[in-house]
């Protein structure tokens, strides 16, 4: 299996953190996305994401959430998922009391799945271009396999997400949340536990992001100095903070969003 960390991302060269300030326009569910066209409000300019990805890994039914977005269940998503392996895990409530995830997402970490082997997610994507990719990780207890001990990678194609990745505390959600522009037709994310451990997820979003959402150019801390022609690079968002007190009633809200490429992993 080592021949694929062979490829590095196309992220080097870009270390500072980035400063956006966005107009982020939150997708909701308020329009069912299997049936795009079917009733679509006349007048409000909601985007709906071309390709919209919700998963709620492990479980039996699907999740909807007090923002409106419904997360598809397990069985409904396994044609996304390459394993030879079939384990999950539920937990009817969980109890945290922090998270870098928003507190209406809690529903998705009741279940999970587990992975001895190599799996990947294979998402069919309609329209290139940037994407939001999140991962939900919150240690649920199994019999057999303890997530607080699992040590893994996660890739998305080319690119290294996460590197000998744990989620050891038991009381918060690790929530990763990154930007990628998609080019390919398909979008493979893989979880590759390190020898003798395991991996495990508990929700996955892949959302395609409006060509207005980011700008390409972006100021750099602490240099103040700008970086243009950002739609080359992934970006893990690193903090989103809320710069409008009030969202509006369509759920916009002005963020700001810090951002940096993950971290660059050398092959060995
Ligand atoms: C979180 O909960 C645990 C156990 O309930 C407690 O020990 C800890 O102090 C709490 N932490 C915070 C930041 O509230
Ligand atoms: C899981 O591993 C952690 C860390 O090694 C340990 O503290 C905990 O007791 C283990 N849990 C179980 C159920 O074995
Ligand atoms: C994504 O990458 C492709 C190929 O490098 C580029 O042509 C396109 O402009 C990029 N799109 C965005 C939204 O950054």
């Amino acid at each position: 299996m080592g021949g694929d960390n062979q490829k590095r991302g196309m992220i080097s060269g870009l270390s500072p953190l980035l400063l956006l300030f966005n107009l982020i326009i939150f997708t909701s569910a308020r329009h069912d996305h299997k049936s795009p066209s079917s009733s679509p409000s006349p007048s409000l300019p909601v985007y709906n994401p071309p390709d919209n990805y919700l998963i709620d890994c492990g479980s039996e039914q699907r999740t909807q959430l007090e923002d409106g977005r419904t997360f598809k269940s397990d069985p409904e998503t396994t044609s996304f998922l390459q394993s030879t392996e079939n384990i999950k895990t539920s937990v009817d409530s969980i109890s945290l009391n922090d998270s870098s995830a928003p507190l209406s997402t809690f529903p998705l970490c009741r279940t999970a799945r587990i992975f001895s082997e190599n799996s990947i997610y294979t998402f069919y994507i309609t329209q290139p271009g940037r994407h939001w990719v999140r991962l939900y990780f919150y240690p649920l207890p199994h019999p057999r396999y303890n997530l607080t001990d699992a040590v893994f990678s996660v890739n998305a194609d080319k690119l290294v997400l996460l590197h000998e990745f744990s989620a050891r505390d038991n009381s918060r959600v690790v929530f990763k949340e990154y930007l990628i522009n998609i080019t390919g037709e398909r979008f493979f994310l893989w979880f590759k536990p390190d020898k003798g451990s395991c991996s495990f997820i508990n929700a996955i979003e892949v959302v395609s992001v409006p060509d207005s959402l980011i700008s390409d150019s972006a100021s750099t801390v602490p240099s103040g100095g700008t970086i243009q022609g950002l739609s080359n690079y992934a970006l893990q968002v690193l903090y989103r903070l809320n710069v409008a007190k009030k969202a509006s009633r369509l759920g916009e809200a002005k963020q700001l969003l810090v951002m940096a490429p993950p971290p660059l992993f050398q092959p060995h």
